[in-house]
């Protein structure tokens, strides 16, 4: 397992007294009691128990961080947030409460056009000040990865802004993923030319990918939305320049998304309430990752569970995260999902874990991390339990001690 060596140079730091949760393997926690992490700069150098920490690490030149017995898992990927936005809808949620579905109110003009006019209203800077702190929550539990898609703009220059509002949270101690959801609404100005819509979306792609502000691109694929054959421009354009696509797909009724999906191999197709056994078997043979979405299960009061125990049978990778948006899902808790998914969605906790980090890495095509092995990033999180299940378990309670990011320790941000 070991990667040093004598000619290593720069910054290392010997983490021991630690239960670690490695998930290192294809199942299991893979549990590593009287475990230690060696890092080297923003990597994991070495991986395992103390009792085997190969030679090069007992030198004076290592800094050893005794965590007292924490338990240690990876950092907390959030692979799906519309984290960048103006306003709020708490008056969507009254509605709603009155009887009103979310789709209606979609219809009747509300919904995510409400929040675009927030959002074309506010500046950048506005953008990021109100992002911050929603950020800063997620971090609060462990968060070191996170996606923030567009979509709210909706025009090349509101979502350029919004794009480089997201990537600027970077600056707070994690690494951030930004996904060009262009194709999210119709824009006010584009009504009865939906197809003019699609044909800009698809001409700003090169524009804001040449401004280095797309890692993937998404659409939303839906009777109030975009048609599959729109969705199929859409990734037509994305894969012409080399990008992966990933898709809201099957939230509100079949739309044959998935599959769609699956045919321009995406990284991850998203929500799945409506996803049928072809769109379970095109994604199965992809390699796509089904990322569940249990804050807008909740939120939106669905009765229709994703399809969970035939993606474990077919083999698909499931994912989950929070979508935080103002509109199906305003929660900023990551283990609040961890626990929705074991209790809505009867995923065991591990496979929740798995959800947030090794499963959450792979919805965002970094191989890089998600796990504890030797090679990968060093983005862990030290919490104050004694089994990581119980993770899944509390709500509302908060057992992170601190997170460390890229080899560096977020400690100071949570004190
Ligand atoms: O993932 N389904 C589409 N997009 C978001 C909701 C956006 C909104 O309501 O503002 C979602 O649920
Ligand atoms: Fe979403």
């Amino acid at each position: 397992m070991a990667t040093s060596t004598a000619t290593d140079t720069g910054r290392r730091t010997l983490w021991t007294g630690a239960t670690l949760a490695t998930l290192a393997g294809e199942r299991d926690w893979g549990l590593v009691p009287e475990g230690a992490l060696a890092v080297e700069d923003d990597r994991l150098a070495w991986v395992g128990p103390i009792a085997e920490l190969p030679e090069g690490w007992r030198g004076a030149d290592v800094e050893v961080i005794d965590l007292g017995g924490a338990l240690v898992t990876p950092g907390l990927i959030d692979c799906h947030t519309h984290l960048v936005y103006g306003g709020e809808r708490s008056a969507e949620f009254e509605l709603r409460l009155q009887g009103a579905t979310y789709e209606e109110i979609a219809r009747a003009g509300g919904g995510i056009r409400s929040t675009v006019a927030a959002t074309r209203r506010a500046g950048e800077d506005e953008l990021h000040a109100l992002a911050v702190p929603r950020a800063r929550a997620l971090m609060a539990e462990g968060l070191t990865t996170l996606e923030v898609k567009s979509g709210y703009g909706l025009s090349l220059e509101d979502e350029a802004k919004c794009l480089r509002a997201a990537r600027r949270l970077g600056e707070l101690g994690l690494s951030v993923r930004t996904t060009y959801l262009g194709a999210h609404a119709l824009p006010p100005e584009y009504e009865g030319r939906q197809d003019d819509y699609v044909d800009a979306v698809c001409a700003w792609l090169p524009e804001l990918m040449q401004q280095g502000l797309v890692d993937a691109v998404d659409a939303f694929c839906e009777r109030i939305a975009f048609s599959p054959a729109q969705t199929r421009r859409v990734f037509e354009s994305a894969r012409t320049l080399g990008l992966p696509v990933k898709l809201h797909a099957e939230q509100l009724s079949d739309q044959d998304g998935a599959a769609l999906a699956a045919e321009f191999g995406a990284l991850s197709c998203d929500h799945l309430e409506y996803l049928s056994d072809a769109g379970i078997a095109a994604m199965a043979e992809s390699g796509t990752v089904a990322v569940l979405l249990p804050g807008a299960f909740y939120f939106l009061r669905e009765t229709k569970l994703p399809p969970i125990a035939a993606l474990r049978e077919a083999g698909v990778p499931i994912a989950i995260a929070t979508d935080h948006n103002p509109g199906s899902s305003p929660g900023l808790s990551l283990l609040l999902m961890l626990n929705m998914a074991c209790t809505f969605f009867r995923m065991t906790p591990e496979e929740a874990l798995r959800g947030l980090t090794v499963n959450a890495a792979r919805a965002l095509g970094l191989p890089d991390r998600g796990r504890l092995a030797a090679g990968l990033r060093a983005d862990f999180c030290v919490w104050d339990a004694a089994h990581p299940r119980e993770l899944a378990y509390w709500f509302g309670r908060n057992p992170l001690r601190f997170a460390v990011a890229g080899g560096r320790s977020r400690m100071s941000v949570h004190q």
